[in-house]
């Protein structure tokens, strides 16, 4: 798939900017501070529906301004497609397809998916279990929306139950056991997805990391669940018991204890967990492995290439890293940014289109 078209109308700090990208390598550049990485977030919002860096949506409205407009035209193998997305500052934004408006934000899934490796990316090796839980959750929300549904509805089940352990007239046993039910089923919905993922993601991300690092180190992948299944099967089942055990224990600390908002996922590089011991290289290498292998995986089951952001990642990678990145990215539209572009020339790129980025313009060079 590609993008065809953006325009964003009050969005951070364009008051109005329109741009027609070609199908290759698009590269933003320009100093710190010019409105480069709110082009990328902008392409980010219309395909996941939120920001890459705020929860507030608001942040994304231009200061001063009573509403911000971001629409994109993406040519995809089913045809071509528009998304507009309307920002309110403390509202709830509007997000129409092809002029209709759709009423749950999963609706929005498909229909352009994005690979994005940002600076902030460090985070899913360096932060605590909730970034790994969000970069699979989202992988597999692009791969099956339907799983995003499952994930919403896990979420309010678990706000629920919460809520209950925590009531001070008493605990209600009845109401707890159809939270219970309903969470043990939806919880060995998550659990199975994340499984079949990871398993994928492993073996992928291992290959990429191994040529990322000329043979020197191997990256494993492995999900860690909080309840371990005996089998795929009684997947459910053993989450419902680990539910009923824990009730008491849940009671005092008023909240769950046990299911998939606990998870994690380990990743070592050459045999120790490069969470705690890796080095900067190593983290990094092993979130681009990481990204590559989702890359990968979307581009399979869906038959259709995803876009890719790059943001200000260029300049930290190594010859090989990059080479890497670009081969890669070669069938994929690609949104890179960089404030020196003889980088992205210096690593061998023949075509590319450039954009410089200054005082709220963007000019095709
Ligand atoms: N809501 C907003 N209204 C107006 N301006 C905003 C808003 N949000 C951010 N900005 C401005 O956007 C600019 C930052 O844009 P961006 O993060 O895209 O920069 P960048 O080119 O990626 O810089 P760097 O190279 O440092 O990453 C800043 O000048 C900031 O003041
Ligand atoms: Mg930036």
């Amino acid at each position: 798939m590609r993008v065809t078209g953006l325009r964003l109308v009050n969005f951070r700090n364009y008051p109005s900017l329109t741009l027609r990208p070609d199908g290759g390598l698009c590269v933003l550049t320009g100093e710190n501070a010019a409105g480069k990485t709110n082009v990328l977030e902008s392409l980010f919002l219309c395909s996941l529906g939120r920001s890459h860096r705020t929860v507030r949506d608001g942040e994304m409205v231009r200061a001063g301004e009573l509403y911000s407009s971001v629409a994109v035209d993406v040519d995809t193998r089913g045809g071509p497609r528009r998304i507009e997305c309307k920002l309110f500052p403390g509202e709830r934004k509007k997000i129409t397809i092809d002029g209709a408006p759709i009423s749950r934000s999963g609706e929005l899934l498909g229909c352009l998916n994005v690979v994005m490796f940002a600076p902030e990316d460090l985070e899913l090796v360096k932060a605590g279990p909730g970034e790994r839980r969000r970069f699979l959750d989202m992988a597999i929300s692009q791969l099956r929306p339907s799983y995003y549904y499952t994930l919403q509805q896990y979420n309010n089940a678990l706000k629920q139950r919460n809520a209950l352990l925590k009531d001070p007239d008493g605990l209600d046993y009845d109401a707890l056991e159809s939270w219970d039910e309903q969470l043990a089923v939806l919880g060995a919905s998550i659990i199975l997805n994340r499984t079949e993922l990871v398993d994928r993601l492993s073996v992928i991300a291992g290959e990429q990391h191994e040529t990322l690092s000329d043979g020197a180190e191997t990256l494993l992948v492995e999900y860690e669940p909080n309840v371990v299944p005996n089998s795929a099967s009684d997947l459910a089942k053993t989450l419902r018991l680990a539910l009923s055990d824990t009730a008491e224990r849940d009671v005092y600390r008023g909240s769950t204890s046990v299911g998939p908002h606990r998870d994690d996922l380990a990743l070592r590089v050459s045999g120790k967990d490069v969470r705690v011991y890796g080095s900067q290289g190593q983290q990094r290498t092993t979130v681009l492995s990481l990204k590559l292998a989702q890359l990968e995986i979307l581009r399979a089951e869906k038959d259709d290439s995803p876009v890719l952001l790059l943001d200000d990642v260029f300049s930290e990678l190594d010859r090989n890293r990059q080479r890497m990145l670009l081969i890669a990215a070669q069938d994929c539209q690609t949104f890179l940014t960089c404030t020196h572009l003889e980088e992205v020339a210096a690593a061998g790129v023949e075509q590319m289109q450039v954009y410089q980025v200054a005082d709220r313009h963007v000019v095709e060079l």
